[in-house]
C-alpha cells in the first residue's frame, strides 16, 4: 500500500504540491522537500536541523522516544555485553559481523597500521606542554594527509578503506603521544602483541624503567566505553565529517574537522565538563543550587551530561555506563565521591518537573568521566577517548557517503540584513 500523500497548498498563489514520502527501515515517515523551491518557491527553515534528515544511512538506528540504539541492526546492549571494540569497528565499517578469520585479518590490518611517521612525533613535540590534547589531535590528524600521498585515489574503494583503517589504527597512537608529550615522557611505540585497547593503555601509561602490566578491569571497561561511543548516526561531529567529505576533501581533513566539532562542551566535550561541574557542586548539599541555575533562563549554566537532541528518554548508553562505573569502582577497590554525587544529582533532577517536562535525562557523557577518572585518564583526555572511538563512526559514515553519489552540502539561509543600498565614498560619509 503506497503512502497517503502529503499535500500542501499555498493559499496565496493557489499552487499545490504532493510531497513524496519515504520511510526508513523502521517505518519512520520522511517528507522529500527538494522540489519545494522550484514548484512553490519556498525554502524550509530548520536551525540546528532538528527536523531534517541530511542523508539516508544503514549504519546506526536511534529511536529517541524509546531509548533504542542499534549498530547495523544489533542492539547496543547486546554488543556491549558480548562483543569487543574491534569487532564492532568491523561491523560498522562493513555492515556485517566478521567470521573468525575475517576478524583475525582485520585485527592484523589495524595492528600493522598503528605506527605513525617519526616526523609526527616531532610535530607533537612542538606543542607547548600544556596544550589541550584535543587541539593537538585536530592539528596532527589534519596533517596526516601530508604523510600519506600513496593510495589517496578516493575514487578507488581499496584506497578509501585503507585510509579508514589507517585512521582507526593511528588515533590511539597519536592520542597517547599527545598525552606523553604533556607528561614529559618519552614516546611509547605500539606493541603488536597487544589488542587494540590494551595497546592503547600500554602506550598511555607504560614507562621505560619498568614493565607495564595491563589491568584487565581497565582494559575491559575502556573497550566497553569505546563500543558505546563508536557511532551515533548524524550527530554534530559526524555531520561535520559528511559535510567536509561532500566537498571531496581528503578523509584525514574530514576526521580532523570531526575532532574539532566533537570538542565543543555541548557535544563530546561534555564528559570533561561533567567532571568540572561535579567538582564545582562539590557536595550533595549544593545540588539544589545548581539545579536551580540549570532551570534559570537568565543563567547560561546547563546541567552537563543531561539532555539530548534525539533521546527524550534515558540514553541507553548512559544506563550501561552507569552500571559499568559501579562495577569498575568496586573491582578496582576504589570509591569516588563524585559517583555518589552524580547519582544524587540524577535522582534529584529526574524528580524535578523542569527536567521531567523537557525530557532531560542523563546522556552518554554523564557517567563516562567517572570511569575514565578511575582508570587514571586525566580529564583533559576524556574527549580524546571519545574521538578515538568515534573515529570508527566517522570513517564508516564517510565511506558510506563516498560510496554513493552525494551533492556538496550547501544549506541556504533566511537573509535578515539590509536591502539594497548605494555605496557612499568615505569623504562624503
Ligand atoms: C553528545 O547528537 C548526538 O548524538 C550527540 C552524542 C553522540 O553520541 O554523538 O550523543 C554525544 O553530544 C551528548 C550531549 C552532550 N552534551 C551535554 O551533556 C551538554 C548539556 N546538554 C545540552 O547542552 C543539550 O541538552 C543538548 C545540546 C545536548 C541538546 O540540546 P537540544 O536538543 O538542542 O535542546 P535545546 O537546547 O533546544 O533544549 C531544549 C530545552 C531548552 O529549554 P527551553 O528553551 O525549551 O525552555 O531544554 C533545556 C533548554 O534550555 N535544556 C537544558 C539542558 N539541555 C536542554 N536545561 C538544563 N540543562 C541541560 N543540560
Amino acid at each position: 500500500m503506497s503512502d497517503p500523500r502529503v499535500y500542501i497548498k499555498d493559499e496565496s498563489s493557489g499552487k499545490s504540491l504532493d510531497l513524496p514520502v519515504i520511510r526508513g527501515t523502521e517505518g519512520e515517515p520522511t517528507l522529500v522537500i527538494k522540489s519545494l523551491p522550484s514548484t512553490l518557491g519556498y525554502f524550509t527553515y530548520d536551525p540546528g536541523f532538528t527536523a531534517t534528515a541530511s542523508c539516508t544511512s544503514s549504519i546506526t538506528f536511534i529511536d529517541g522516544g524509546k531509548g533504542i540504539l542499534r549498530y547495523r541492526g544489533y542492539p547496543i546492549e547486546q554488543l556491549a555485553a558480548g562483543s569487543n571494540f574491534l569487532e564492532v569497528a568491523y561491523l560498522l565499517l562493513t555492515g556485517e559481523l566478521p567470521s573468525g578469520d575475517e576478524l583475525d585479518e582485520f585485527h592484523h590490518d589495524i595492528t600493522y597500521h598503528t605506527m605513525i611517521h617519526e616526523k609526527l612525533n616531532t610535530f607533537i613535540s612542538g606543542f607547548h606542554y600544556d596544550a589541550h590534547p584535543m587541539a593537538m589531535m585536530a592539528g596532527v590528524v589534519g596533517s596526516l594527509s601530508a604523510f600519506y600521498h600513496d593510495k589517496m585515489d578516493m575514487e578507488n574503494p581499496e584506497h578509501r578503506m585503507l585510509a579508514a583503517k589507517r585512521m582507526i589504527a593511528k588515533m590511539p597512537t597519536i592520542a597517547a603521544a599527545c598525552y606523553r608529550h604533556h607528561m614529559g615522557w618519552p614516546t611509547a611505540y605500539p606493541k603488536n602483541t597487544l589488542n587494540f585497547t590494551e595497546r592503547f593503555l600500554h602506550m598511555m601509561f607504560s614507562v621505560p624503567s619498568e614493565p607495564y602490566d595491563i589491568n584487565p578491569v581497565a582494559a575491559k571497561a575502556l573497550d566497553l566505553l569505546f563500543i558505546l561511543h563508536a557511532d551515533h548516526e548524524q550527530n554534530a561531529s559526524t555531520s561535520t565529517v559528511r559535510l567536509v567529505g561532500s566537498t571531496g576533501a581528503n578523509p584525514y581533513a574530514c576526521v580532523a574537522a570531526g575532532i574539532s566539532a566533537l570538542w565543543g562542551p555541548a557535544h563530546g566535550g561534555a564528559n570533561e565538563a561533567v567532571l568540572k561541574m561535579l567538582d564545582e557542586i562539590g557536595d550533595v548539599s549544593n545540588v539544589g543550587k545548581f539545579i536551580d541555575r540549570a532551570k534559570d533562563k537568565n543563567d547560561p549554566f546547563r546541567l552537563m551530561g543531561f539532555g539530548h537532541r534525539v533521546y527524550k528518554n534515558y540514553d541507553p548508553r548512559a544506563s550501561i555506563i552507569r552500571a559499568a562505573a559501579y562495577e569498575v569502582l568496586e573491582e578496582l577497590g576504589t570509591r569516588d565521591p563524585l559517583m555518589d554525587l552524580a547519582m544524587e544529582l540524577e535522582r534529584i533532577a529526574l524528580e524535578d518537573e523542569y527536567f521531567v517536562s523537557k525530557k532531560l535525562y542523563p546522556n552518554v557523557d554523564f557517567y563516562s568521566g567517572i570511569i575514565y577518572k578511575a582508570l587514571g585518564i586525566p580529564r583533559s583526555m576524556f574527549t580524546v577517548m571519545f574521538a578515538i572511538a568515534r573515529t570508527v563512526g566517522w570513517v564508516s559514515q564517510w565511506l558510506e557517503q563516498e560510496g554513493t553519489p552525494t551533492p556538496i552540502g550547501r544549506p541556504r539561509q533566511v537573509y535578515s540584513g539590509p536591502g539594497e543600498r548605494q555605496y557612499v565614498p568615505v569623504e562624503t560619509r
